[in-house]
């Protein structure tokens, strides 16, 4: 067994906590938490000047993913590390299904994506992309055996990923009864898709169309129809990267109704904005994901979402393709660019410095928004998403004073661009820490690829049922 760890002279921060102690590791979990605590026979680390976060939680990751013609160029491998260099120590990707074929030979695709090369902990979100007899009888199993608690359907990309309304109130349907938590990405595509036709016929080629063809409009109505449904079916629904306040109004709303409904924005909609588009040279085609930048008042109405509890969490939407090579697939044509960015490694520290820094959100939010609240609605927590004794020793031992420029020529993402590049940020994570075991030490990597584990997740509203008293869903 690994030799004790005593983590001392560091300032623990949970998202209700923020106080000083030392943390004793025995082998993956915390032991004792407390005021001086003896040595024995533990290595000291010593956190002085730092926070002590619990490891962050990146609920959304496409790692060595098809799309767009292409493969995103971060795997497994590549991308976990990048991750932990940035405070995170679990992800959920999300395992794509082909219609007609079994969901556990998706599921068994992603295991092999993933065991030997994994970093980090991680587990995974199922998409569906049809409901019928056959997956409504896979659909237990893949809850209950593997763990997967939550169900991912597109509302966008026709002819592509995108699912019918009906797909998705049958699923929303069979996720209430099942225990799983169904999360859409809401982005009206029957409209995007005429809007697409339309712009190329009128010779509209260049990456800012990308935007053009995909205004707030349509996520918001999808989204409210998203919501809607959920009311119908009675059933919890998070959605994936809001980003505009189209989407949040239609959230809020269904919020103040009483809705199981939960938002889920990304750090590139609440530091970049619609001009990144329209850089020359083809440069836009680094900023084109779905749904787009925005216009730059947005950024405010999300910071504002998250510190009013309106939107509650913050995934990287990690899916990157190098600009030389893969972006390039669209040159002359924007619909041809694969959708997609490098997220995962910033999202923490962007979070940090933009929100906590810059007086926006409490440290105790940002810690919920990039760890506790996702390990909460995505069955995890205690076990992962705070401090605790008996949680796993996932830990981040956070600079927060440390200034930095964010640049692909530091990063350690596979991908050739880094689409912060040249944002100057404070704080740092300095040491990262993986049930007990350092991946990243004094800012050096000492990780080791498939030493993440995949963790198998409990149902949606387990945590709900521990605290009936509450009056606030978890
Ligand atoms: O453009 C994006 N976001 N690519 C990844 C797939 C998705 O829609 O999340
Ligand atoms: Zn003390
Ligand atoms: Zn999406
Ligand atoms: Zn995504």
């Amino acid at each position: 067994m690994a030799r004790k760890k005593l983590i001392k002279n560091g300032v623990i921060v949970t998202a209700s906590d923020r106080y000083e102690a030392d943390i004793l590791i025995e082998g993956e979990t915390i032991s004792a938490i407390g005021h001086n605590l003896p040595d024995g026979d533990a290595e000291v680390i010593d956190a002085k000047g730092c926070y002590v976060f619990p490891g962050a939680i990146d609920p959304h990751t496409h790692l060595d993913m098809p799309f767009g013609g292409t493969v995103t160029k971060d795997d497994f491998e590549s991308g976990t590390m990048a991750a932990a260099f940035g405070g995170t120590t679990s992800i959920i990707d999300f395992c794509l299904t082909e219609k007609g074929k079994p969901l556990k030979d998706a599921i068994q695709t992603w295991h092999n994506k993933s065991k030997d090369k994994s970093v980090i902990d991680y587990s995974f979100h199922l998409m569906i992309g049809e409901i019928n007899e056959r997956v409504l009888s896979e659909l237990p199993a893949v809850i209950q055996e593997e763990g997967i608690s939550s169900l991912k359907v597109f509302m966008a990309y026709k002819n592509v990923f995108q699912a019918d309304d009906e797909t998705l109130f049958r699923t929303l349907i069979a996720a209430k009864d099942l225990g799983a938590l169904v999360m859409v990405h809401a982005e009206n595509g029957d409209v995007i898709d005429y809007l697409t036709k339309e712009a190329l016929k009128n010779g509209n080629t260049d990456p800012v169309y990308h935007a053009l063809t995909r205004p707030p409009e349509v996520e918001g109505e999808a989204t409210g129809r998203a919501a809607q449904l959920t009311s119908l079916a009675k059933s919890q629904l998070y959605v994936v990267h809001v980003s505009c306040a189209e989407a949040v109004e239609k959230i809020a709303e269904a919020r103040n109704k009483g809705v199981d409904i939960w938002g889920e924005t990304c750090p590139q909609y609440l530091a970049l904005d619609q001009s990144h588009l329209e850089l020359p040279d083809f440069e836009g085609a680094k900023y084109v994901w779905s749904p787009p930048l925005r216009e730059k008042w947005h950024q405010e109405v999300l910071w504002n979402a998250l510190k009013s509890g309106q939107l509650q969490t913050l995934g990287s939407d990690q899916c990157s393709f190098d600009f030389n090579g893969q972006k390039s697939l669209g040159k002359g044509d924007f619909t041809k660019i694969p959708n997609g960015g490098p997220m995962i490694e910033d999202r923490v520290s962007i979070l940090f410095s933009e929100g906590v820094m810059k007086g926006r959100i409490t440290i105790n939010q940002f810690v919920d928004i990039v760890s506790t609240r996702v390990a909460k609605l995505f069955g995890m927590f205690p076990k992962k998403g705070t401090i605790s004794v008996g949680a796993d020793a996932d830990l981040v031992l956070f600079d927060p004073n440390k200034e930095r420029i964010l640049s692909a020529a530091t990063h350690h993402m596979a991908v050739d661009y880094n689409a912060f590049e040249g944002m100057k940020i404070t704080g740092e994570p300095v040491s990262v820490m993986v049930r007990g075991e350092f991946v990243v030490r004094d800012r050096q990597f000492v990780g080791k690829a498939g030493s993440g584990q995949y963790i198998k997740r409990e149902k949606y509203g387990t945590m709900k049922k521990l605290k009936q008293n509450e009056t606030q869903p978890i």
